[in-house]
Formats: C-alpha cells, structure tokens, sequence
C-alpha cells in the first residue's frame, strides 16, 4: 500500500472515536485532512471543530463544519492529529506542517489526544526526524546557538516559512531523545522559543497506527 492510502485508513478508522454532540479538537496535515473528509460525513452529528491551523481551517470550512474559537470553548473530549514521530511511550515529535504551538495548546486542552499515524512514524528512539522548535523573529541567532549548546543537534532555520502565529521554525538534526520531557523543557525553557514540537509532558493517550495489514491501536 502506498503511505497515503494508510494515511486514508487511519484518517477514516479514527471516526468511530468521536463522541457524537461534542466540540473535536483537529489537528493539520497529510493524515488529518483524510481525517476532516471523513468528518464531514457526521458533521450534522457534532456541535462543530477547533482547529489547529489556518490550513486545516480552509479545508473545514470548505467542507462546512462548524468552527469554534478555543476561547470560546470551556472543555475538549477529544483531539486528533497526525504526528511526524512517535514511540512506544506514545511521545512524539510533531511539527513537520509548522503549525506545532496551536496544536500542542488543544492537545493540552483535550481531555483525550488521539494521534494517527502509518507505519513509517513509529520509531524507537526519536530524533531521526528533524525536531522543530518555533521561535520568534528577532530571537533566531540567539536560540541557535543555545540549542547548539543545550541539544549538542544542529539547528537549520527553515527557509520560507512564517508560522500561523508569526513566527519562524528552526529544526533540529540529529538528535537522539533518551529524555524526551527533560529535553522539552530544556527548550521551552529557553527565552524567545514559543514551542518545541516534541509533545512528550502531554503525549498521546491512544495511538491508531496503519500498516498494510491493518490499524493497530496502542493506549
Ligand atoms: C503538523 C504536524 C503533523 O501532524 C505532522 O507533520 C504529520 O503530518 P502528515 O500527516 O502530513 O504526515 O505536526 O505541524
């Protein structure tokens, strides 16, 4: 099976996961938008979305789901959305779509965080992929060079890309996680980082994993 047909498998299989009546929390990418596709065919059976992008909200829009502002919203079941890395722990990195910091506010909002994924996503150890941290303007050479000094990674700048919020995205290569929570708040920590997209102190509670053969779902 090509990786988007799994993507599709596992954007469809998380369907059954949406209590009916509520507010669902949608996250952005490749996955997520087979997800909001299938969505929209309950979309008379939610109360409506947050979302966590301006790309994610054009596409649930065009499909005429009901969009809620987060701070209109007192509580979330559930959130769903993709992830570029994960491990056994259910820890990941995310960030791959630039739209990390919106999306790690609903996770930590939701009272469940579902994440979908295929096969090529799961991994042992992570840090294979680069790790994305989003970081103000003004404070990229700076936090450069403290992630050189903190991370012992190397940090690329993304060319061309500003974030939803207006920010730049610098990814880190070559890292090995052994301790995906020190490290995120290693980085956290540092002034003039809006987020790193490792999503390890809230990690996801049940993951839906495709292969060719199947969903396989971890809790
Ligand atoms: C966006 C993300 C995505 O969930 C992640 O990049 C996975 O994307 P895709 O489903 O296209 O493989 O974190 O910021």
């Amino acid at each position: 099976m090509m990786q988007d047909e799994l993507k599709k498998a596992v954007g469809w299989a998380a369907l059954k996961y949406i209590p009916l009546g509520t507010i669902v929390g949608v996250g952005t990418g490749s996955t997520i938008a087979h997800f909001i596709d299938a969505l929209a065919t309950i979309r008379n059976n939610i109360k409506g979305v947050v979302s966590s992008s301006e790309v994610s909200t054009e596409k649930l829009k065009s499909l005429g789901i009901l969009l809620f502002d987060l701070n209109d919203v007192d509580s979330l079941d559930i959130y769903v959305d993709g992830t570029d890395e994960i491990n056994s722990n259910m820890q990941m990195i995310k960030g791959g779509g630039a739209a990390l910091t919106r999306e790690k506010v609903i996770a930590a909002v939701a009272r469940q965080f579902i994440c979908i994924a295929d096969i090529s996503k799961q991994v042992q150890i992570l840090g294979h992929f680069p790790l994305p941290v989003e970081v103000i303007p003004m404070a990229r050479a700076w936090v450069t060079r403290e992630l050189i000094n903190l991370t012992g990674g190397l940090p690329k700048y993304r060319h061309g890309v500003v974030t939803d919020n207006g920010n730049i995205i610098l990814d880190i290569h070559h890292l090995h996680i052994l301790d995906a929570i020190t490290l995120e708040n290693i980085i956290n920590n540092i002034p003039g980082v809006v987020t790193v997209g490792l999503f390890a102190r809230r990690r996801a509670d049940i993951a839906l994993i495709s292969n060719p053969q199947g969903i396989k779902v971890m809790s």
